[in-house]
């Protein structure tokens, strides 16, 4: 099984972003978590395709981007060719048509990612699980780093994971929100993939440190 870890930006300083990237990019983590927000579908703004660009041109790890945005499919091809996206994650809640999105994903030979906000059960997964490379688990409400993760999810990690497995399938699982050194042992354990961790990195006095912590 894959124990990734994906520094989110989101909790990087934005006034030395270069420098946020270069330490990605020396550190054990093994993708870039990019998170983008439309102040609709989550109550917040962040990065748009400016500050994604100069990011992509430094960075030597794949750019993991997750899309809390409404109308998803009118950026899709932008975010594949010119925000260099090597997964795409848009959101349950946002798409009408997601057997649709997942495909125009793909056809830019981009991962698709499915991401569920902490509301929403795992079981809305059934029919579209085989199109999705990847699904995020919210554990927190999107919209804001540094939040407090919910319990709860790890139940619904290990749902995901048992489903993922009697399926067949090589779905990653993704957990996003409050992910820090306190939980990320049980949610290696409970059947994740890649951990997204924004606070708990950047905040850190030593955030490489902290990432070698959370790979062992
Ligand atoms: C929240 C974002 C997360 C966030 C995680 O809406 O999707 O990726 O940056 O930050 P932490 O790890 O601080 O909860
Ligand atoms: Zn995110």
């Amino acid at each position: 099984m894959a124990r990734m870890i994906a520094p989110s930006l989101l909790s990087a300083d934005f006034g030395h972003l270069a420098d946020a990237v270069e330490m990605v990019n020396r550190s054990e983590a093994d993708w870039f978590h990019i998170d983008v927000m439309d102040g609709h579908f989550v109550p917040n703004l962040s990065m748009g395709f400016p500050v994604i660009r100069a990011v992509a041109e430094d960075a030597r790890k794949p750019l993991d981007i997750h899309l809390m945005i409404e109308r998803p499919d009118d950026y899709i091809d932008r975010f594949c060719t010119e925000a260099r996206a090597s997964v795409l994650t848009v959101h349950y809640e946002a798409c009408t048509h997601l057997h649709r999105t997942l495909q125009h994903i793909r056809q830019h030979q981009v991962m698709t990612g499915v991401a569920l906000n902490p509301h929403t059960p795992v079981s809305v997964l059934e029919e579209i699980l085989p199109e999705a490379d990847l699904v995020l688990l919210m554990s927190v409400n999107p919209g804001f780093g540094g939040q407090k993760f919910i319990p709860s999810v790890l139940r619904k990690v290990e749902k995901l994971k048992n489903e993922i497995l009697r399926l067949g399938l090589s779905t990653l699982v993704e957990v996003d929100g409050g992910v820090g050194l306190g939980n990320c042992a049980a949610l290696f354990e409970a059947g994740a993939d890649v951990l997204v961790c924004g606070n708990a990195v950047f905040s850190a006095e030593n955030p490489e440190d902290v990432i070698r912590q959370m790979k062992r």
